[in-house]
């Protein structure tokens, strides 16, 4: 899809369609010409409303206001409509003008995110027409807005929402496809792009790092680990290094604890994290951010077998540290135990791990809010600014003294369950926590995606399937830090 912008007014534009929104229910603006039509069909332009005149190439999208998550939303509504129809090309005036760069990406997000479609093992799939779409900045204020600077919003947008879609495929494909070579492979391709460079380890480094946690998780499995470490280095002299660490779980049966059928279903989505991780390397290789950034995914499955490990065996992790296995389907935390302790030894600047890792996150926040846990609580403000703007929902989980001491083990330095029921996304997280050194506590953040990874009702932009949860709120953190000069 080819996506353009033009200082032409939206009646000059030559396209076969045109997109219009209406915006809090204001059927006034001189580019509604079917007012009267509208109202006779009981179109009332609530927010996600939309409709099509096909005979005169109208779409109409009902917007509450011009935030930048409601124009995504209105966009990809459009583009729902579109799919219906023939037309080749389409045109869209703007509707911002203080704010023009946010609601540019947000407007190209929406129409990226909203056309994606998972179709890989379709035989028959319905064609989508549409190859140009031409975005009019006459309404902006050219005099605080230059039509460059919203070029630039448009490319940040179009690569954000391109690695965001680049997530939900590798998170979509069939466990069967997608195993842990598969993952390293295309980690490996990764390095086509300028900076990027890419180190696969097999079961042998595993073992010589002393990863026992990692390893044990993958005993049962057919297909071997990889341990993926992907680098973006910047041309010029980086200001900062961030590493991003993955649970690339390409299967979840839950091990000898197994899941019951219901919930096994969808784990093909416990390569999340890891998916997540990749995709904000390529973004922030492809928007060539000023930083190092590294991508650790600890890929494998975790499947039952004879030499399956059980609950009761005592793991030594890559810090020496003992943990005594009283559920295997808690197995997520035990392969990022090993990543982090691998992660630290980059000394980075900031570490941000990123897991589908309780259905407890789930249950406290709801399926479609990112629980972000840590210690730095300035961090995690700065990660909710970036999320706001991202259109990515997430809220905070608290630790606290009471929960940590429910994590102990009566024969090994601590058990991979929590002793209670509650609380189960923070007391994950207190795990991992025993997996970070002191002089990293204060730089580590962990996103627990549980909920909106997998999407089983399509919501907003999102089709139901995978949603690329991270990649976003992720990059435009990276971004907003790159503007505000790194600090
Ligand atoms: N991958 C699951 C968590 C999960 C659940 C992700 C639902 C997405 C949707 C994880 O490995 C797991 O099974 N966690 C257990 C932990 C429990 C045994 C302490 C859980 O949440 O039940
Ligand atoms: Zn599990
Ligand atoms: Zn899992």
């Amino acid at each position: 899809m080819n996506i353009k912008i033009t200082n032409e007014t939206l009646e000059n534009i030559n396209a076969q369609a045109v997109i219009v929104f209406i915006v809090n229910k204001n059927f006034n603006h001189s580019w509604i010409k079917h007012k009267y039509a509208l109202e006779a069909v009981n179109f009332k332009a609530e927010s996600e409303e939309s409709i099509l005149l096909a005979e005169d190439g109208y779409i109409y999208v009902g917007c509450a206001n011009l935030a930048s998550d409601e124009l995504r939303i209105a966009a990809a509504k459009a583009v729902k409509l579109l799919r219906q129809t023939s037309y080749k090309s389409v045109k869209i005036g703007s509707y911002m003008e203080t704010t023009a760069n946010e609601s540019m990406r947000a407007l190209i997000e929406g129409f990226i995110l909203g056309s994606y479609e998972f179709t890989k093992y379709k035989s028959k799939t319905e064609p989508f027409n549409l190859e140009e779409i031409t975005v009019s900045t006459q309404s902006y204020n050219q005099n605080t807005t230059t039509v460059e600077e919203l070029q630039n919003a448009k490319n940040s947008a179009q690569i954000i929402s391109e690695a965001t879609n680049w997530a939900k495929e590798i998170v979509n494909t069939a466990p069967y496809d997608y195993t842990p070579v598969q993952m390293a492979e295309d980690a490996q391709k990764l390095t086509s792009i300028e900076g990027v460079s890419c180190k696969i380890f097999d079961e042998n480094f595993l073992k010589d790092q002393g990863m026992g946690a990692f390893l044990a998780v993958n005993r049962a499995s057919v297909h071997p680990p990889r341990l993926i470490h992907l680098t973006y280095t910047p041309k010029e002299k980086s200001k900062k290094r961030v590493v991003f660490v993955g649970k690339g779980l390409t299967y979840d049966s839950g091990g000898l604890s197994l899941k019951p059928s219901d919930y096994m279903v969808s784990m093909k989505a416990d390569k999340s994290g890891g998916a997540a991780a990749m995709a904000i390397l390529k973004g922030a290789a492809k928007l060539r951010l000023p930083f190092e950034i590294h991508a650790i995914i600890g890929a494998t499955e975790n499947m039952i077998g004879g030499n399956a490990y059980k609950p009761d065996d005592i793991l030594r992790a890559k810090n020496g540290k003992t943990i005594e296995v009283r559920n295997t389907d808690a197995e997520g935390r035990l392969v990022l135990a090993d990543c982090l302790c691998y992660a630290q030894e980059l000394n980075p600047d900031l570490l941000i791990d990123m897991a589908t890792l309780t259905g407890a996150c789930v249950v406290a926040l709801g399926e479609y809010t990112t629980g972000v846990m840590g210690y730095n609580d300035k961090l995690k403000h700065e990660l909710y600014r970036a999320a706001a703007q991202s259109g990515e929902l997430v809220n905070n989980l608290s630790f606290n003294r009471y929960l940590k001491k429910l994590l102990k083990s009566a024969i090994a330095d601590i058990s991979n369950i929590s002793s209670s029921r509650y609380g189960g996304a923070i007391t994950a997280a207190l795990f991992l926590d025993n997996f970070i050194e002191e002089p990293y506590k204060d730089k580590w953040l962990h996103l627990d995606i549980a909920g909106p990874a997998y999407i089983e009702k399509d919501w907003g932009y999102n089709q139901s399937g995978a949603s690329g949860a991270g990649v976003r709120m992720n990059l435009y953190w990276l971004m907003l830090q790159s503007q505000e000069g790194g600090k």
